[in-house]
């Protein structure tokens, strides 16, 4: 019989997997990366501030892609230590998302959400807070698992060994992201439910468990 999940804090799970999250075989990772990579609608010289970080993929990515600034707030250490190997042009901060930012309002171009607001039960604090950091020109880009997964039960977990290790995670209705969004004030300017067989070259085989149509990765642009 299988070894039943153990269960974490955010905290001590993304602790604990920090030392190998980057070489997981992940397919949400995988496809947002994908993603990432194709500019998020363009980064040259912006400013930009990831919420929930992480090990720092996508700020390297978008420093690439000719970002100016990037800055990102984790809750996890462990996480935030291996940002820190990767590249010391990080301004990183260890803070909880649903908290309010030591930083400026309107200063930054773009504010990213990639897979980590299935760790937030309400997305109106965080979301409040990325679209007082924008600049009245900016935008804030959202990618997270597509709702209709996270509803079904699909959630950041991991394989440690022998061990199985599960976190909280909250499921966001699309009812949650546009009443939300309405709420504060925040336009949707572009949507997409990017599916399996929209990435070329193919995503490795695990990402087609569900088929090739089945969306894996829901991606939002709003403007204020
Ligand atoms: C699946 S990882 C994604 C990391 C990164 N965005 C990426 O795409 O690789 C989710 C991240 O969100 C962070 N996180 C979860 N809840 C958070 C919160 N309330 N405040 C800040 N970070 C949080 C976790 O520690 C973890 O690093």
């Amino acid at each position: 019989m299988p070894a039943e999940p153990i269960h974490l804090s955010v905290t001590d799970a993304y602790d604990r997997w920090s030392r190998f999250y980057d070489t997981y075989d992940n397919p949400m990772v995988a496809a947002a990366t994908r993603i990432v990579a194709q500019g998020l609608g363009g980064v040259q010289g912006a400013s930009v501030f990831e919420f929930g970080c992480g090990t720092g993929r996508n700020l390297s990515a978008l420093l690439a892609m000719g970002a100016a600034r990037v800055t990102g707030c984790d809750l996890s250490i462990g996480m935030l230590e291996q940002a820190r190997q990767r590249d010391a042009r990080f301004e990183l901060m260890q803070h909880d998302m649903t908290q309010p930012l030591p930083l400026e309002s309107q200063s930054f171009d773009l504010a990213l959400f990639c897979l980590s607001l299935e760790h937030v039960g309400d997305l109106e604090p965080p979301l409040r807070e990325a679209g007082r950091l924008l600049k009245p020109s900016g935008r804030i880009a959202i990618l997270e698992i597509h709702p209709f997964l996270s509803l079904s039960g699909v959630a950041a977990h991991f394989q440690d060994g022998s061990e199985e290790i599960r976190m909280p995670a909250y499921p966001h209705q699309f009812a949650a992201y546009c009443n939300t969004c309405a709420r504060l004030g925040l336009r949707i300017e572009f949507c997409r439910e990017w599916r399996p067989c929209d990435f070329q070259p193919p995503l490795t085989d695990k990402s087609f468990k569900r088929g090739s149509q089945s969306p894996l990765l829901l991606e939002l642009q709003l403007r204020s």
